[in-house]
């Protein structure tokens, strides 16, 4: 009997060893390598060997685009993400925590589509996904559904059906006959992903991979995974609030600065085109604590609302608690206020919450940050009518941002009367109602902040 071979590879990254190590030399993780069963060279898939790619080189200006042509997946804001549809040939890498809604945002964009769609899940049985068409879906498109883990038996179910996409749920599930190790495991995600990855190039398929995440928020497997594919998208999102986001984190075809936005409901995830409306509320009553502030997502303008709560910390060390926002910057912006604009917020807790658990990157949401704790400190609400946008600076200057038209246009759409801004905003936009106030810094804004009429 031939000896069986076998690999240390690193569950983190993928490096690959021929001895087991304590730590991994490339990412530095301990306790990751794993003794995987590597690959019988010998051994070749039946009926695969036609899709070898014999390869010749082509001037630029006679490579063809029309293949190109991207297929529209009848969902606007997954559209927007991919920059205009699904590219065929392409691999598109989604990934989120379990639960977060992948499964369900697949299934509705299968049967939502006239062309034909295999569906393998390799996670639920087919009855599971029956039911869950019967609740996202009046009607079941001209969708298939194939539950199997095996890439070879997927693969000859494909050049028989012939879809023209294909979603698999997920690649953590698949196995090839060609790796002995479990799935799951980094050598057969590797190569499950680069046999669809030959598949799909050579015949044009688009395909849609779900990914797990790991405890750190990356997608589970080899780094090598996210260099394979052509996009990648992280499906985010609190589970406890309504909202998610579709982000792209890399696109070979389009740029990363869209971004998706649905809500789950009963029925499913429901696309939600204008965001601002539904994450500020509508309510008369000013509350102290909350600031609302002009946000852009990508690229597109949100407003969204930041709410602060500012009590007598209980206990010795302070507590400071965020949702929606990176804690080391509250943190930071909590020393800034604190060393600059004389608050002593160290014997205080500060909780900070972003509005529908929506996760915010763009840093010009810092001075809403800053007027929510103010408002909180001293039990004093904003005016109504007032939004915010502006970068906080080490020394408490208020920074330049980008995009300042589209958020003024945005609040001025939805009657804001005040816009607060930096000293330093080049602004050449002149809006009919809105009226944009610009400060240098905390200090000053902290004087005339509770004077504004709102
Ligand atoms: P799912 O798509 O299974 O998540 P993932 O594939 O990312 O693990 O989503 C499951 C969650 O979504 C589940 O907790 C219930 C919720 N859900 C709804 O709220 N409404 C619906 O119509 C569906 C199908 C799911
Ligand atoms: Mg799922």
């Amino acid at each position: 009997m031939a000896k069986i071979k076998t690999a240390f590879f690193c569950q983190n990254c993928g490096a690959r060893y021929s001895k087991w190590m304590g730590q991994c030399v490339s990412c530095k993780q301990w306790n990751t390598i794993v003794e995987e069963i590597i690959q019988d060279s010998n051994k070749k898939i039946i009926g695969l060997s036609d899709l070898e790619n014999k390869s010749i080189a082509l001037k630029v200006q006679d490579i063809d685009l029309k293949d190109n042509s991207r297929i529209d997946l009848k969902d606007e804001e997954f559209n927007r993400v991919l920059g205009g549809g699904i590219v065929p040939g392409s691999i598109v890498l989604i990934g989120g925590e379990p639960g977060i809604g992948k499964s369900t945002l697949l299934l509705q964009i299968s049967l939502g589509l006239k062309k034909k769609v295999l569906y393998v899940t390799g996670e639920e049985s087919l009855q599971q996904i029956k039911r869950r068409a019967d609740r996202v879906r009046s009607n079941y498109g001209n969708c298939m559904i194939l539950n199997e883990t095996n890439v070879e038996t997927i693969l000859h179910q494909i050049s028989s059906i012939n879809p023209d996409l294909l979603i698999v749920d997920s690649i953590q599930t698949l196995q090839t006959d060609l790796i002995e190790s479990s799935p799951g495991s980094v050598s057969q995600i590797k190569e499950s992903t680069s046999l669809f990855l030959k598949y799909s190039k050579k015949s044009n398929l688009p395909l849609i991979l779900v990914g797990h995440i790991t405890k750190d928020g990356g997608i589970a497997g080899p780094k090598v995974l996210e260099h394979m594919v052509d996009v990648v998208l992280y499906f985010e999102g609190d589970r406890n609030h309504i909202y998610r986001i579709l982000r792209p984190k890399k696109n070979r075809f389009g740029s990363t600065s869209e971004i998706g936005i649905y809500e789950m409901l009963n029925s499913g995830l429901n696309q939600v085109s204008n965001p601002s409306t539904l994450l500020i509320s509508n309510s008369d009553q000013q509350l102290s604590g909350n600031a609302i502030s002009a946000t852009i997502e990508g690229i597109r303008p949100i407003m969204i609302e930041i709410q602060a709560l500012v009590s007598s910390a209980v206990y010795g060390t302070p507590q400071r608690s965020t949702t929606g926002y990176n804690a080391k910057r509250l943190n930071m912006i909590l020393a800034v206020m604190e060393k600059k604009a004389g608050f002593k917020l160290g014997s205080k807790d500060v909780f900070l919450n972003v509005t529908g658990g929506i996760k915010i990157e763009d840093p010009a949401i810092d001075l809403s940050v800053v007027a929510a704790i103010l408002s909180s400190n001293i039990d004093t609400p904003i005016p109504k009518g007032v939004c915010f946008a502006a970068e906080i600076g080490l020394s408490g200057e208020l920074r330049n941002i980008s995009k300042i038209d589209q958020r003024i246009n945005e609040a001025e759409k939805l009657g804001f009367k005040y816009l607060i801004t930096s000293c330093e905003t080049k602004i050449s936009l002149k809006p009919k109602k809105l009226k944009i106030l610009q400060f240098k810094n905390i200090e000053a804004l902290l004087k005339d902040l509770f004077k504004v009429q709102g």
